[in-house]
């Protein structure tokens, strides 16, 4: 088996304070063999912020990645913003901006897809997804980890990221089987698997940590490969409540190029508000 742990949306700068320790606790605790971050680290891609996310991820007992988000540049600096968006991500978190990691069975390629000009839509640029082909290997669970995700419920009327359909449909033909994301502060899990694309199942984390009291709640993922089998841990930190809820548990299989949820349970009912909250927050 192996464990991935998925963060993402952490926005040290803005975020809750009285979390932090639990929530490491519960990162510790999964002994995971690789940790996951998607993006937003940081609220204002200040260079405090990146210092504070940089000291929670040396807390991590465990190997970490982790790739820009749209919060990790400078959005009021413009000449920062525009001639050097990455140099505190860079600096504090990592100078790959796209690393590749193997953990047991599975490999996890990174994208950046934050786009400085742009600020909140993201991008697949020109080339990465022929570079993201090159990177699958044909024995291995291959999962992509990006900010902006490549596919949104109907109820998110956001733009997707450029070139994000021509990403989901290629990548899933040469064997990418999971995509990891964030950005929207909004949970979904297999809920897009009847959407066109039932071989890659996208897991979109909300926030671990944003404090913004539209958001509701914060949480991350808890993913474990076995075989074909994949069990999504989900925990939830409601922020009118201290600390994380038990896990909520997902199960799915893949067979013929396929992925299947195995629950048969209701689907689980957008928050009121979350998709207003998607847009002031992402
Ligand atoms: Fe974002
Ligand atoms: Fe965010």
């Amino acid at each position: 088996m192996t464990r991935i742990v998925h963060l993402s949306d952490l926005h040290f700068g803005l975020h809750r304070g009285d979390l932090v320790g639990a929530l490491l606790d519960r990162i510790n605790h999964a002994r995971a063999d690789l940790v996951v971050v998607t993006g937003d680290l940081t609220h204002r891609g200040r260079p405090g912020q990146f210092r504070q996310a940089a000291g929670f991820l040396a807390r991590i007992n465990a190997p970490v990645m982790a790739v820009p988000g749209n919060h990790d540049v400078p959005l009021y600096n413009i000449p920062l913003r525009f001639a050097w968006p990455f140099a505190g991500f860079s600096e504090a978190i990592g100078a790959d901006l796209a690393p590749t990691r193997a953990a047991g069975t599975v490999r996890v390629l990174g994208l950046n897809s934050t786009d400085p000009f742009s600020w909140q839509r993201g991008v697949i640029r020109r080339g990465e997804i022929d570079r993201l082909i090159g990177g699958i290997d044909p024995l291995a669970t291959n999962i992509l980890a990006l900010h902006h995700p490549l596919q949104q419920l109907p109820a998110i009327d956001k733009e997707l990221a450029t070139r994000a359909p021509e990403a989901l449909r290629r990548l899933g033909a040469a064997g990418l089987h999971v995509v990891l994301s964030g950005h929207l502060h909004l949970w979904d899990c297999g809920g897009l698997l009847a959407c066109g694309h039932p071989g890659v199942l996208q897991i979109q984390a909300g926030t671990a940590l944003c404090s913004r009291l539209g958001d509701r709640q914060n949480e991350f993922a808890v993913l474990d490969f076995a075989g074909t089998g994949l069990t999504v841990e989900r925990h939830v930190a409601p922020m009118a409540q201290e600390g994380f809820q038990p896990p909520e548990r997902l199960h799915f299989r893949r067979g013929g190029g396929v992925w299947q949820a195995l629950d048969q349970g209701p689907p689980v009912p957008m928050l009121p508000g979350a998709t207003d909250t998607a847009f002031r927050t992402a």
